[in-house]
C-alpha cells in the first residue's frame, strides 16, 4: 500500500516566518509518487526543506535527486567524490578522512565558495536546486544561512525596483578564485574546468511559481553590464546587504543526517566559518541541473 492509501500525512513545521519548512516521518530512500509530488510542491512553496534523520547512502541520495531531473557534475575536480562524480563533497576533509591543510588550493576554493551565493550561478543555465546531506556536522560555527530572494525583492522601494528591473550581471567562475589572495597569486589555481563568463538578469522570474526575485550570487558577480564599475559594485553590495537581513534569512544549525534541499532560483545561501583546522565537517551535495536560462522578470 502506498502512503496515500493509508492516509499517511507528512509532519510539517515552519522553520522561519519567511522561509523554510521541516518534514518529519519519511524516508527519502523510499518515497512513492504522491509523496514526491507533495515534496515538490512544498519545496516550491517554502523554498527550502529540512528532512531530519535521513541516514541514507550516496546512491539513495542520487536516486532521490534524479526524481527531479538530471544532476550536475561540479567543475571542481578536487571536491567531487572519486566514486560518484555527481556527489559534490562540501568538506574540509579529504576522502581518506584527513583535514585539508589551510594553504591547500582545495580548501582555499571551498572557503571562498561559502560567501553568499546561489549554486552554479557561473553556468549559463544555473542549477534548479541542491540537496545537501550533513554527514559530519558541527554546531560550533558551520551554520548555513538561506535567504528568501522573492521577499527581498518584494520589499524593495518602487524606485529601486524600476532601476534594477532591466539590469544584467556578469557572473564568472574565476571570480571565486580571484577573491582569494592566496589563490590568485598562485600559478596552480587548482583543478577546475575553465568556464566562460555568463550574463544573468538581476531580477528573475521563477519558471514554476512565476514570481520575481533578486538574482544575486556575490561569489561570481563581477559587474553590471553597461554600468560604471564602482556604481555597479555599490548597487550589488546594497542589494546583498538588503537581502541578507535576518528577516529574510533562516539559519540552519545542523544535526548529523539532516538533509536540506533548496531552490536556487529564489534563494541564496552562505556558510558560517568554523575551526576548519580541528573540526571535521563533511557534507555531500547533489545538484539539480537547471532546465532553462534565468528569465528576466
Ligand atoms: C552548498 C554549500 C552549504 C554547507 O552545498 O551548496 O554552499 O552548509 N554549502 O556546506
Ligand atoms: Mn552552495
Amino acid at each position: 500500500i502506498g502512503y496515500g492509501e493509508i492516509g499517511y500525512e507528512l509532519k510539517k513545521k515552519k522553520l522561519h516566518k519567511n522561509i523554510g519548512i521541516s518534514i518529519q516521518g519519511i524516508d527519502l530512500s523510499n518515497i512513492d509518487n504522491d509523496t514526491f509530488q507533495e515534496i515538490k510542491n512544498l519545496w516550491l512553496g517554502n523554498l527550502i526543506i529540512l528532512f531530519p534523520n535521513q541516514n541514507i547512502s550516496d546512491e539513495d541520495h542520487i536516486k532521490f535527486g534524479k526524481r527531479f531531473g538530471n544532476l550536475e557534475v561540479h567543475p571542481s575536480l578536487s571536491h567531487r567524490s572519486s566514486k560518484i562524480p555527481e556527489i559534490y563533497r562540501v568538506s574540509n576533509v579529504d576522502e581518506n578522512g584527513n583535514i585539508i591543510p589551510n594553504k591547500e588550493t582545495s580548501w582555499q576554493y571551498l572557503k571562498q565558495s561559502w560567501l553568499w551565493h546561489t549554486d552554479s550561478s557561473f553556468r549559463k543555465i544555473p542549477s534548479n536546486g541542491s540537496i545537501l546531506h550533513g554527514i559530519s556536522t558541527t554546531n560550533e560555527g558551520g551554520n548555513t544561512l538561506f535567504a528568501n530572494m522573492y521577499k527581498a525583492y518584494e520589499d524593495l522601494d518602487k524606485s529601486i525596483k524600476e532601476k534594477i528591473k532591466k539590469l544584467e550581471v556578469i557572473h564568472d567562475h574565476d571570480y571565486i578564485i580571484s577573491l582569494s589572495k592566496e589563490l590568485s597569486k598562485r600559478k596552480n589555481k587548482g583543478d577546475y574546468v575553465k568556464l566562460d563568463p555568463v550574463i544573468h538578469p538581476l531580477v528573475r522570474r521563477h519558471p514554476s511559481t512565476k514570481k520575481p526575485s533578486l538574482f544575486l550570487s556575490p561569489h561570481t558577480m563581477v559587474s553590471i553590464v553597461d554600468y560604471d564599475y564602482n556604481e555597479g559594485r555599490e548597487l550589488l553590495d546594497y542589494l546583498t546587504n538588503h537581502a541578507t537581513q535576518a528577516k529574510y534569512v533562516y539559519k540552519h544549525s545542523w544535526n548529523n543526517h539532516d538533509i536540506v534541499m533548496w531552490d536556487n532560483r529564489c534563494t541564496m545561501h552562505s556558510v558560517e566559518p568554523f575551526d576548519n583546522n580541528s573540526i571535521k565537517r563533511i557534507m555531500h551535495r547533489v545538484t539539480l541541473v537547471g532546465d532553462q536560462e534565468p528569465i528576466m522578470a
